[in-house]
């Protein structure tokens, strides 16, 4: 069983001003999916905060999942906080999230979410509303198992499928 961590980035949610329901949402869908979810977060729209954020979850779990701050608003900036921590980026993820997404809506293509690999764990960024998290994530919780067994240097094949 993977541990895995979500990070709520919302400068309303941090000041109290809306509910964080995206990071409960993303928490429970992971957990429906045999994640242990060893951590949840809620951060500004800070990229310093955002990276500490990352980075101490990282030591923490094998998979970090954020949502929010991948629009176009000024303030959303959390593909870069995540492209500053990572070593290697893996592009396929987000690739396959706004495939999936546009065929719901056309503003799928308005998300500059990333994904990427820090040391041992893999970093993905989910759009902040709970609807998005829900199709973003529903679309790549299958194959992310197999990624994070070669990730942890366990022989993962491929062609079997596990
Ligand atoms: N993807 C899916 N599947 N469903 C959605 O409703 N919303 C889009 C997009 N991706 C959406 C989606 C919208 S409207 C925006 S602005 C971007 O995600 C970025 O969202 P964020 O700024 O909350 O991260």
């Amino acid at each position: 069983m993977y541990k895995a961590a979500v990070l709520t980035v919302s400068d309303r949610s941090f000041r109290g001003e809306r509910p964080d329901e995206a990071g409960p949402l993303a928490a429970s869908l992971l957990e429906a999916a045999g994640y242990r979810v060893v951590e949840t977060a809620v951060v500004p729209d800070e990229q310093p905060e955002i990276e500490a954020a990352l980075i101490r979850l990282a030591g923490e779990a094998a998979l970090v999942i954020t949502s929010g701050g991948t629009g176009f608003s000024p303030r959303d900036v959390t593909p870069e906080a995540t492209a500053a921590v990572c070593q290697r980026m893996a592009p396929g993820i987000p690739e396959a999230m706004r495939a999936a997404s546009l065929a719901v809506t056309p503003r799928a293509m308005l998300s500059r979410a990333a994904a990427g690999i820090r040391g041992g764990t893999l970093i993905v960024n989910l759009p902040g509303s709970p609807k998005a998290v829900r199709e973003n994530l529903e679309a790549v919780l299958p194959a992310l198992e197999h990624g994070l067994k070669m990730l942890s240097g366990a022989s993962a094949d491929c062609a079997a499928g596990d």
